[in-house]
């Protein structure tokens, strides 16, 4: 995942050091989706009028080579939704970053939105050509009817794993590619993660869990900048079915595994002190007490340019691409307002920020990923037809775990 030049191995040592090189960023490069998962609120705020033109693009990305950053996610919405993508690989990659795509591998969509094009597949292979070596690509489920369900799309599995193969048939053995499956761990799920570690693990990938966030009440309304962006869930929610105890034996039972796998070498690519922190958080809804870096480890821009310190807060900086941002990055009025903004947050789970955080806190979880970064595989990739016929759960186990209630979601 991470390329190792000298000026990236420069910058991490700062920020080991002084935790103020914002190593990691986040750029949304369009709001705009082809599904609609569930869980996900994204996709209603799409507008192609916000976006940033291609040489905006390229100022951004020399503006965040020059404050440091090594590692930029591009996510959205959808980043295939937009036509400049393969512009902005070509730019982030020309300067030096390492760059990660999070796509949903889903080519067509449910025709309630954008159809990001039937080139899709191609458009894959063309980021790779341009040296792009790392895409997260989402799954939730080995179950097609269950994932199918999720993001309100027929065929959303099979069209996800057969882009996974096509992926893993490029990066298989390539130094330092880490394809990823991002997988949001629910009510739905949850027995389900052993199996969908050993299957990242058949077809290549590494695999990052993400404890969902939903809406606690459907009247909630806007609680935060993030808050317009999930939804209310209830049957995803881990806690809504069952007793107390009940619930608390089966996040162990799915995190004593994780743990155990990871300890023995699979492909799981949060850290430990991430792992041991979500699986507190889904018992007791409480988040990692160490506080976060936001705004100095890492930062997140929107489709339309606006800096925020994280995916959370309100946008009350200056915009990334104003003339003055990197003196105004660097200055003491910037530190005080970052400050106030991250001490004053309730915690979140987001891998991307706290793992992160945790990775420059005690430097475990940062050489794990190294380790699993440097590991080369052996074998050969699956084919799609092998990967659906070892992998696809056909069975008719129910889409949504007994006692949870979908009747009770909201639209
Ligand atoms: C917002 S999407 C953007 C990239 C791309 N559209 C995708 O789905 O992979 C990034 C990740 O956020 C996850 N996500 C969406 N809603 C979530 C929620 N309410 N809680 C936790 N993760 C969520 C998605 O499943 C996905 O893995
Ligand atoms: S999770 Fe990703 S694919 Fe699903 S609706 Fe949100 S942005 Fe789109
Ligand atoms: S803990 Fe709060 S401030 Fe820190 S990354 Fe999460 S939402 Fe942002």
């Amino acid at each position: 995942m991470l390329r190792f030049t000298a000026r990236n191995y420069a910058r991490i040592a700062q920020a080991a050091v002084t935790r103020r090189v914002p190593v990691y960023a986040h750029w949304g490069i369009t709001h705009r989706c082809n599904l609609t998962c569930k869980m996900c609120g994204i996709w209603r705020y799409g507008d192609e009028n916000e976006e940033l033109a291609v040489a905006e693009i390229q100022q951004m990305a020399e503006k965040m080579a020059r404050l440091g950053v090594v590692q930029l996610s591009i996510g959205g919405g959808e980043p295939f939704a937009s036509k400049h993508l393969e512009a902005a690989v070509e730019a982030f990659l020309g300067q030096g970053l390492n760059l990660r795509v999070l796509t949903n591998g889903v080519p067509e969509g449910n025709g309630r939105n954008v159809v990001q094009g039937r080139d899709y597949l191609a458009r894959i292979d063309r980021c790779m050509d341009l040296g792009l070596k790392n895409f997260s690509i989402s799954l939730d489920s080995l179950y097609p009817a269950r994932f199918d369900y999720i993001c309100e799309a027929e065929g959303a599995w099979d069209a996800a794993v057969r882009t996974m193969t096509q992926v893993s048939s490029r990066l298989y053995d390539t130094p330092g590619a880490m394809p990823t499956i991002n997988c949001v761990v629910s009510n739905l799920n949850l027995e389900e993660l052993p199996d969908i570690v050993r299957f990242a693990s058949d077809i290549g990938f590494a695999v990052s869990f993400l404890p969902v966030e939903l809406l606690g009440d459907p009247k909630e309304g806007v609680r935060n900048w993030e808050a317009r962006f999930i939804r209310y869930r209830p049957e995803m929610g881990i806690g809504s079915a069952e007793g107390a105890s009940q619930v608390r034996a089966r996040i162990d039972r799915a995190y004593d595994q994780l743990l155990a796998m990871k300890a023995d070498g699979a492909p799981i690519l949060n850290s430990t002190p991430y792992l041991e922190a979500s699986r507190m958080y889904l018992k007791t809804g409480r988040f990692p007490p160490e506080g976060c870096d936001a705004g100095r480890l890492y930062f997140s821009v929107a489709p339309n340019g606006q800096f925020t310190i994280c995916h959370r807060t309100v946008h009350q900086h200056l915009d990334f691409l104003d003339p003055g941002f990197e003196e105004y990055f660097h200055s003491e009025l910037y530190e005080r307002r970052r400050k106030l903004e991250a001490a004053s947050c309730e915690g979140c789970m987001r891998a991307c920020w706290i793992d992160t955080s945790s990775m420059f806190r005690t430097m475990e979880g940062f050489f794990e990923t190294a380790k699993l970064t440097l590991k080369r595989r052996s074998g050969a990739p699956l084919t799609f037809e092998q990967a659906r016929e070892r992998w696809a759960r056909v069975d008719q186990a129910p889409i949504v775990p007994e006692g949870a209630q979908p009747e009770a979601a909201a639209k």
